[in-house]
């Protein structure tokens, strides 16, 4: 896949120069991350997971790209679920993509992308299928990087998006100081969260589910959005949030 520094990408807020703080904080985790039992105990799992509810909505995509992919272990199992596929990790941290890079040497997969969610060198509409997980707890504002995933999500494309509700500071605000993690208020509160923000981002939500197999990690909603080809609908649904009395 060839990526392409879109018109669309807006410019980063508050960006100056060296790496985010979630960026450095990766790198200097980057060298151990793969030995950590969470790999096993819930990271492989998940992944498991998610690449089952992509291969349910499309059997054999062209492209599927992994948001946050850090050291390419959903890719790599994306790789021999999909042999044909293109396949592209982009993530913040240039340490995470230096380990997945020599993880994979040799192997001419997958293509690897240093970026940030909210500015993704990607094509319009080129990508069939998106994954994300762990990742957007991450985000310090959710609209950015939502709407840079529908940009890139083509018109009949899936996005699975594993978020761990609840320890982000954009759902914990919704859920009005549940701070345990997998409270079942907090967990509720930022999904409904997510799925708003999904569907302003231009998305309806096809399936979700909760993973919650690991009880020292929080739990986790996986989520299947497809972009929304009803644009109508959602501004009508807002309207009716609002309040406002339709015409
Ligand atoms: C907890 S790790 C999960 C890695 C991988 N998705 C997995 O499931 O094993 C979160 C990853 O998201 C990346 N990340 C966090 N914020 C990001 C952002 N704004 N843009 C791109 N990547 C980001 C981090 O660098 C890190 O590699």
């Amino acid at each position: 896949m060839e990526p392409v520094e879109p018109a669309s990408a807006p410019a980063l807020p508050g960006g100056g120069p060296g790496p985010s703080p979630v960026a450095a904080r990766f790198d200097s985790w980057a060298a151990a991350y793969d030995s950590s039992i969470l790999q096993d105990a819930f990271y492989t799992r998940l992944h498991r997971h998610t690449l089952h509810l992509a291969t349910r909505a499309n059997p054999a995509p062209h492209r599927l790209l992994d948001l946050g992919c850090g050291t390419g272990r959903l890719l790599r199992a994306a790789a021999a679920r999909f042999p044909h596929a293109d396949l592209l990790g982009v993530d913040i941290s240039a340490g995470m993509l230096e380990r997945a890079k020599a993880v994979d040497a040799g192997r001419g997969s997958p293509t690897y992308l240093q970026a940030d969610a909210a500015r993704l060198p990607v094509a319009d509409g080129s990508v069939d299928v998106v994954t994300c997980t762990a990742c957007s707890h991450h985000w310090t504002e959710p609209e950015g990087p939502l709407a840079q995933l529908r940009r890139i999500t083509a018109d009949d494309g899936v996005l699975i998006l594993a978020h761990l509700p609840g320890i982000a500071g954009w759902d914990l605000a919704a859920s009005a100081g549940a701070a345990r993690r997998s409270d079942v208020r907090a967990v509720r509160s930022g999904t409904s969260r997510l799925t708003e923000l999904l569907c302003d981002a231009g998305f309806r939500i096809t399936k979700a589910a909760l993973y919650a197999e690991c009880p020292v990690m929080p739990t986790a909603v996986v989520l299947c959005a497809q972009p929304d080809s009803a644009p109508r609908t959602r501004s009508f649904v807002r309207l009716l949030r609002s309040g406002a009395a339709p015409r």
